[in-house]
């Protein structure tokens, strides 16, 4: 077979992990599947709202408290503000690309078009994480306000059915209830419209600043007292009796102090996820090169400057200490106020805001493995569609995949599941950015990410100093999560690929961006 070029690299022969897409072949194929048909309704402030819609949920309302209880104290504030400037950097990076390959799948398909068929499985596998996983991590935080909810009626859920076996119960019923609800829904073809989801994020803006309006006059100072707790290993490490590396492997690294600070970004990251949904509504933006840095980096900055002082506001109410193990802070908080009679709403507030954040994961979720089915490195049921236009068959295979994980597994495992996942697919779109910078500098780029490499790099090193933060479990996981990857890749995806098949056939040439 005669050597092909593909996009600047040489592929030799079949066993080329490298193949790429091209550009133009990415939007000719979303046209070509209907996506191309989407009209571009979306303006730059429709699509903040879009981004807050799908990124304010169960890490503000449920992991703030855990993350002040277990790693950073009140200085939690501070945990949110180191998130947001990783996600900031990974933001800009997602904005090029967005505005470059204005189509759906976002981190898959820009991988596919910079470093190749191999990359790109990596990283639609690990977007399971994001995607799945997190769709089980709110479901499961959803059943802790469902439950408070009910028993605003004294309607009471034993205990056994609201905590998996890890948790000491035995199975998170109403946490696999929604999701099956929501998977249902999905199947028919229910789609949240601009409109809805506008009102969705009016609704939770709103729980957020009258959170904060109506607590702020009842902190209490004494609880930001300390507002950095003292790590009693980085004390020892600063009077030479610990070494680093023992500090960091210890059981003090991470639990307050500034390490503490550290791995609880990693862990409130999980409250920024969402703002890459953005991107896959790059083809219904008015002004995608305009609309997409608007969207990406406002929603960042509107929900940073909320965190901020949401979580201010809930570790000045109570002491951080009573939020251990608790999946419903803002309850917990709330009840400090005199406000009380407001519970009810603000409880069905908070749980319409994470039913959203479920929805568009789900969807996410399908949305990528569809797209993956059809560039055959998935079998083809993936993206068979129903009647309805849904791909069904990978919305019930979800259903079950994500009512077993958020039925069983305690949220803090999955949370941490989540953060790695996104943190690891948000560096390879920062190293995207630096790839196809330098195998294509002359390609149309209706936004640049300012000061390349720099803020990639930036990008890299925020993402991976997070990721080095989480606990090790999260790694072993990852890695077991992503060698099962690998495999499945071996055995079908690289042995089915279209590409390949058409590159073997002599169908394509070697386009260039
Ligand atoms: N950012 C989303 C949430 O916190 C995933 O629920």
């Amino acid at each position: 077979m005669a050597p092909t070029s593909w996009n600047g690299l040489n592929c030799q022969n079949k066993n080329c992990m490298l193949f790429k897409k091209s550009i133009p072949t990415l939007i000719a194929e979303a046209a070509e599947s209907g996506e191309g048909t989407l009209k571009r309704t979306l303006s730059s402030s429709g699509l903040v709202a879009l981004g807050v819609g799908a990124i304010i949920g169960a890490g503000l309302f449920s992991l703030t408290g855990i993350t002040a209880a277990e790693n950073a104290g009140p200085a939690v504030t501070l945990s949110f503000i180191v998130a947001a400037v990783g996600c900031a950097f990974a933001g800009l990076c997602y904005a090029e690309f967005a505005a470059m390959i204005p189509v759906a799948g976002s981190a898959y398909t820009y991988s596919y078009a910079t470093m190749g068929e191999f990359v790109a499985w990596i990283i639609g596998w690990d977007l399971v994480l994001e995607y799945a996983l997190g769709a089980a991590t709110v479901a499961s935080s959803w059943s802790q306000y469902f439950n408070q909810f009910l028993l605003e009626f004294g309607i009471h859920i034993p205990h056994n059915f609201l905590h998996g076996p890890w948790e000491g119960g035995v199975v998170n019923l109403p946490a696999i209830f929604i999701v099956c609800l929501l998977s249902l829904l999905l199947m028919r073809g229910t789609q949240e419209s601009s409109l809805v989801n506008n009102i969705l994020v009016v609704v939770k803006v709103a729980v957020v600043l009258i959170f904060i309006a109506l607590g702020w006059s009842f902190i209490d100072p004494l609880n930001h007292q300390p507002f950095i707790p003292v790590n009693e290993g980085e004390e020892l490490v600063k009077s030479g009796q610990l070494g680093f590396f023992e500090f960091f492997k210890s059981d003090y690294f991470g639990h307050f102090g500034i390490s503490g600070i550290m791995r609880g970004a990693g862990v409130v990251f999980f409250a920024f996820i969402g703002f890459d949904a953005v991107s896959t509504a790059a083809q219904e933006a008015k002004n995608p090169q305009k609309g997409m840095p608007i969207g990406i980096i406002g929603s960042l900055l509107v929900c940073t400057v909320l965190y901020v002082l949401f979580s201010y506001v809930l570790t000045g109410l109570e002491n951080y200490k009573l939020f251990a193990g608790d999946a419903k802070p803002v309850a917990t908080a709330f009840a400090k106020t005199g406000y009380t009679f407001l519970n009810t709403a603000l409880i069905i507030a908070i749980l319409t805001g994470y039913t959203s954040v479920i929805l568009v994961m789900l969807l996410g979720q399908s949305r990528v493995f569809y797209t993956m089915s059809k560039d055959g490195l998935l079998p083809r049921f993936f993206s068979d569609l129903s009647k309805r236009q849904t791909p069904w068959k990978t919305n019930i295979i979800f259903m079950i995949f994500v009512s077993i994980f958020t039925g069983f597994v305690p949220v803090s495992d999955l949370g941490h599941m989540v953060s790695i996942g996104t943190l690891f697919a948000f560096t390879l779109v920062c190293i995207g950015v630096m790839v196809l910078r330098k195998v294509n500098p002359e390609a149309p780029r209706p936004f640049r990410t300012p000061l390349v490499p720099l803020i990639p790099i930036l990008g890299i090193i925020v993402c991976i100093a997070m990721m080095a933060s989480l606990p090790i479990e999260s790694w072993e996981r990852l890695a077991i999560w992503m060698a099962l990857g690998i495999v499945i890749y071996f055995l079908y995806g690289k042995r089915h690929s279209k590409i390949r098949a058409e590159v073997e056939a002599g169908k394509s040439q070697g386009p260039t961006v």
